[in-house]
């Protein structure tokens, strides 16, 4: 649900197109000093044929040889060449300026418009959970005086039961950890200390409970530390809906205790040191599923499931 970053690509479509603007511009130069070359021989030739081997000796225009006027000729076409090569076609000129630019701005659409869809998305499900924690809450009210609070799991577990890999998860799925910042927002949420240790830093808008057998076990100020998993879940008896949240160990132990399993399946098997326990479909009846295909943001498939007790 949480943690693990998507690789980013490496071959960029510019940088391919630089390098053949690169391309293009040695072939553009090679050209330019080959015309120098042919030139400069040229002209060589041009004077030997007319002083050396005296052809057109007396063809003067205002008194001078026509080989003069051949090589200023010839010259002009060579600067006319150079001009285009330097100035005309010049690499990342006005033109290949105007070309990227628009390039880079259909970009930063692109990425805007992603963003407007990824943020319609989160407040989607924010405003869901919101309605779905009042509806929740109203139902409470109304059962009388009743203020228990409905004690949920929170996980996502893979075909074979795989939660995590190395105190880590094993995948990246954003829209899973939307689901779980819009359903545990506001409340307390219960974990082993191997788990709390695998967060950067304590998540916000959610209160901490920390489960260790360490006496000195030191946390962030806002932390709460217990010894056991019946002192967590009194430790959240005011909360309408308190989530435990894993990892293993905790699960293990909660699996007889909770109201409610809020689990993400994702649909394939993986390597795991960490496991969730089995469902027991004798005990859980499956009461929403929904189901999610992959996309650029989501590798694997995987479902939205929600058990209650029979
Ligand atoms: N896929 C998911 O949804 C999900 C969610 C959460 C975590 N995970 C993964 O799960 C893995 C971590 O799970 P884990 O089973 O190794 O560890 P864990 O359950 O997070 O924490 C185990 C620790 O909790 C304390 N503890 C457990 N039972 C206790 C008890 N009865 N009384 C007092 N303290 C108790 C102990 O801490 P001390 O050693 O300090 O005494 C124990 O070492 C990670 O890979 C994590 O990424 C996956």
């Amino acid at each position: 649900m949480f943690g693990k970053k998507k690789p980013t690509p490496t071959i960029d479509k510019d940088q391919l197109e630089l390098i053949e603007y690169a391309q293009k511009r040695i072939k553009q130069k090679k050209r330019l000093y080959v015309h120098f070359v042919v030139f400069l021989i040229g002209a060589i030739f041009l004077i030997i044929a007319n002083t050396v081997l005296g052809i057109g000796k007396d063809l003067k225009f205002f008194d001078i040889n026509w080989f003069v006027y051949a090589i200023f000729l010839w010259l002009f076409f060579f600067l006319y060449h150079a001009f285009n090569v330097f100035i005309t076609h010049k690499f990342m000129g006005k033109a290949w300026e105007k070309q990227q630019l628009e390039k880079l701005v259909a970009k930063q659409h692109e990425r805007i418009d992603k963003l407007k869809a990824g943020f319609l998305k989160e407040e989607k499900l924010i405003a869901q959970s919101e309605v779905y924690n009042e509806s929740n809450s109203k139902d409470q009210n109304s059962e009388s005086n009743n203020s228990k609070s409905e004690l949920t799991i929170i996980v996502a577990a893979a075909e074979n039961n795989a939660i995590g890999l190395g105190n880590k998860l094993i995948w990246h799925l954003s829209d899973d950890l939307k689901r779980f910042k819009s359903l545990t927002n506001g409340h307390h949420i219960i974990m082993g200390r191997k788990t709390f240790e695998s967060f950067p830093k304590p998540l916000p808008n959610r209160t901490h409970v920390v489960i260790t057998r360490q006496k000195n076990y030191k946390v962030p100020e806002g932390v709460i530390i217990v010894h056991s998993l019946e002192d967590a879940i009194n430790a959240v008896k005011t909360d309408s809906q308190p989530f435990i949240i894993g990892g293993g160990q905790i699960y293990k132990q909660a699996m007889d205790l909770v109201d409610k399993i809020e689990l993400t399946r994702v649909h394939e098997d993986f390597e795991a040191d960490t496991f969730f326990p089995k469902i027991d479909a004798s005990v859980w009846k499956e009461t929403s599923n929904v189901f999610h295909k992959k996309d650029e943001n989501h590798e694997h498939e995987f479902s939205f499931l929600t058990y209650e007790r029979k």
